[in-house]
């Protein structure tokens, strides 16, 4: 199977996930990237049986919104019942990378929001250990420069993605050459940095269950404990 039939495969494995926990009121939070896209087509197909979804950026927000999907501010949703979105990066324990598509701030808030996070993965996606991906982090434009040097500070190689202007309007750093063996500790540690708004990896609040398309088929994963 290619890549692209694994995302759909995941996509629609979360989609009967999410559909099975459809009542009169849910709200459905929904990610970004290529794999998220997927999830909102699928959605789509029941458009008429959502109540609201709260997006993790205005792209996100225009999908849904071309599918007549209503969407909502996350300041009138209140918790949401479950958040899906792709991610980077995955280990066994499913902590992630994220933010590959500058989107990693709100899809932070909105995990945080969320009673369930849904990850939708291809396989090669997880991963031993996670940093072989950039480590995205955003940062407040004027802190750019400071940031940079403390991250270098904490061995990281910090590189700015030009021409990136995140939905917050603020710029991203991606960290090169990490090998992340404690994430929390990485992710406290960046989250210090004034100026940093935001890191991608998602640790302290990893998902609840990931679903990543094999070519054995889609398998669920919990976290180890
Ligand atoms: C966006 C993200 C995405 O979830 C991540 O980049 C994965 O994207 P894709 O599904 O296209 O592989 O974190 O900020």
């Amino acid at each position: 199977m290619t890549q692209d039939e694994l995302k759909q495969a995941v996509a629609r494995a979360a989609f009967e996930y999410v559909e099975s926990l459809l009542e009169n009121d849910t709200v459905i939070g929904v990610g970004t990237g290529s794999t998220a896209n997927l999830f909102i087509a699928e959605l789509g197909k029941i458009q008429h049986r959502i109540y609201a979804t709260v997006a993790s950026s205005e792209e996100s927000a225009r999908r849904l919104k071309e599918f007549n999907i209503p969407v909502l501010d996350l300041n009138s949703a209140g918790t949401l019942r479950v958040y899906v979105d792709g991610a980077d990066e995955a280990n066994e324990h499913l902590q992630l990378i994220k933010g590959g598509g500058a989107a990693l701030t709100r899809e932070k808030i909105i995990a945080a929001a969320s009673e369930e996070f849904v990850c939708i993965a291809d396989e090669s996606k997880l991963v031993p250990i996670l940093g072989n991906f950039p480590l995205p982090v955003e940062v407040i434009p004027m802190a750019r420069s400071y940031a940079a040097r403390e991250i270098v500070k904490l061995g990281g190689d910090p590189v700015y993605r030009e021409g990136c202007i995140t939905d917050n309007g603020n710029n991203i750093l991606d960290i090169y050459n990490l090998e992340i063996l404690d994430p929390r500790k990485l992710e406290t540690q960046l989250n210090q940095i004034t100026g940093v708004v935001c890191n991608g990896l998602f640790a302290e609040r990893g998902a609840d269950r990931l679903l990543l398309g094999t070519s054995a088929g889609v398998k669920t994963y919990l976290p180890l404990v």
